[in-house]
């Protein structure tokens, strides 16, 4: 390969473009992530559907990619929503998460008509009641319970283990689903767990899927109509990271799902997922440029760019691993170990932190793969540096889909 293309577009002509930093996001990428989801999920003998996590990257023209394959959306706040509406998706597809609601989240959900709210502690109820009173709704709800399960991933992005902040313990969801009952404008249709993001192990879903049908069963919950097993999946963002295939991992969790429904003598109830990462993750690429290099004391050789912890916390706050692409000489050998820092005032701003590179000089692009879920959505304006600008990329064109915050733009918000 000559040069690096996205899309079909060479990374430097993006660059020159749009300039950098830059999210380039793929459109086929996205889109045949997301129908690989319902391919999977077409095992499932009974009515299911996958639902897009906004969280993982809420650019509207991201979620009107996933939107359009006939995916739902998950939001988590009121401005999530209003992205995801503005993307075309559907209100009665929207599922509404949150551990702590506001009352404008929640009415604007209840008003547009969105399909369920995941009920994460019991004054919710009687929020949701009072608000679905004034808009002269009845609001289906899921309740979220936490299994107990560990997932195997990084503690600060596991959300179902005893000890979580999201949902109810095990005994409190019972009484959660008995108040939900006793609401005239609330009506409870069944269970949500979100086991943590970023899994590698279809044991973690099996397990799961054990524990909530070893609980309906138990506390006869047969009849709820839905089963909403959260997302989670997880993406290779660095070379020797485990990927796990999203259709078969779905047909398996289905197949394990069916097959203990059916040992338990259970119903089958409409099955959800709610998969953000993995279809917005590897559809993403962001593009630096880079400015000084030099050598420290102790050897270590720091290639800085032009963005850094404020397009792309993860590496801080979770020590998460990227790689990198000299975008000119994409399939050239690494001769020099290059540690990738951003340009922010602090000494945890590194993106990769030992990265085998051809030798880089000032001016250079190098691409960033898998930065298209939890970059833009978490990104932030530290040392007031404007966001970066988004491109969505199909079949060797390219069209601006976010524009480049300016500094303008962020003093316009002082009084
Ligand atoms: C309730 C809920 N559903 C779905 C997701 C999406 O998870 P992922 O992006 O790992 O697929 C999250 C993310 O944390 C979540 O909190």
């Amino acid at each position: 390969m000559s040069e690096l293309l996205l899309g079909g577009v060479a990374a430097s002509a993006l660059a020159a473009e749009f300039g950098t930093p830059l999210y380039v996001y793929d459109e086929l990428e996205l889109q045949a992530r997301s129908r690989a989801y319902l391919a999977g999920l077409e095992s499932y003998p009974e009515a299911s559907r996958a639902v897009y996590a906004c969280k993982a990257n809420a650019t509207v023209a991201v979620i009107a990619a996933v939107a359009g394959e006939g995916l739902g959306a998950d939001v988590a706040s009121a401005g999530e929503l209003a992205a995801a509406l503005r993307a075309g998706a559907a209100p009665e597809s929207v599922i509404v998460h949150g551990n702590n609601k506001s009352d404008a989240d929640l009415s604007a959900a209840i008003e547009a008509g969105c399909g369920l709210v995941v009920v994460d502690h019991m004054g919710e109820l009687d929020q949701v009641e009072r608000l679905a009173v004034a808009a002269s709704r009845v609001q289906p709800v899921l309740v979220r319970v936490t299994p107990g399960i560990d997932a195997d991933t990084h503690q600060k992005i596991r959300t179902g283990h005893h000890g979580s902040k999201f949902g109810f313990a095990a005994a409190d969801a019972l009484d959660a689903l008995d108040r939900a009952g006793s609401l005239l404008h609330v009506q409870p249709s069944g269970l949500h767990v979100h086991l943590g993001s970023q899994i590698n192990q279809l044991g973690t879903y099996a397990k799961a899927v054990d524990w909530l049908v070893s609980f309906i069963e138990e506390h006869g919950l047969g009849e709820l109509p839905v089963l909403d097993l959260g997302g989670g999946l997880g993406i290779a963002h660095a070379p020797g990271d485990i990927e796990l295939e999203i259709q078969p991992s779905m047909e398996a969790i289905c197949a394990h799902l069916t097959d203990a429904l059916i040992a338990h003598g259970l119903p089958m109830p409409e099955l959800v997922v709610e998969p953000g990462r993995s279809i917005a993750g590897p559809a993403g690429t962001t593009l630096y440029r880079v400015g000084s290099i030099k050598r420290a004391a102790d050897g270590t050789v720091y290639a800085a760019v032009d963005g850094g912890m404020s397009d792309n916390p993860r590496p801080a706050l979770y020590g998460a691993r990227y790689t990198a692409i000299l975008c000119d000489r994409p399939d050239e050998e690494g001769r020099t170990v290059y540690t990738i820092a951003g340009k922010h005032c602090e000494s945890g701003d590194v993106l990769i932190e030992r990265i085998e590179l051809p030798e880089l000089h000032p001016g250079d692009l190098l691409a960033v793969p898998a930065t298209g879920a939890y970059n833009a959505s978490m990104a932030s304006t530290y040392n007031q540096l404007p966001r970066p600008a988004a491109v969505m990329v199909t079949d060797g064109h390219a069209r601006l889909v976010q524009r480049r915050e300016t500094v303008e733009g962020l003093l316009a918000r002082e009084v």
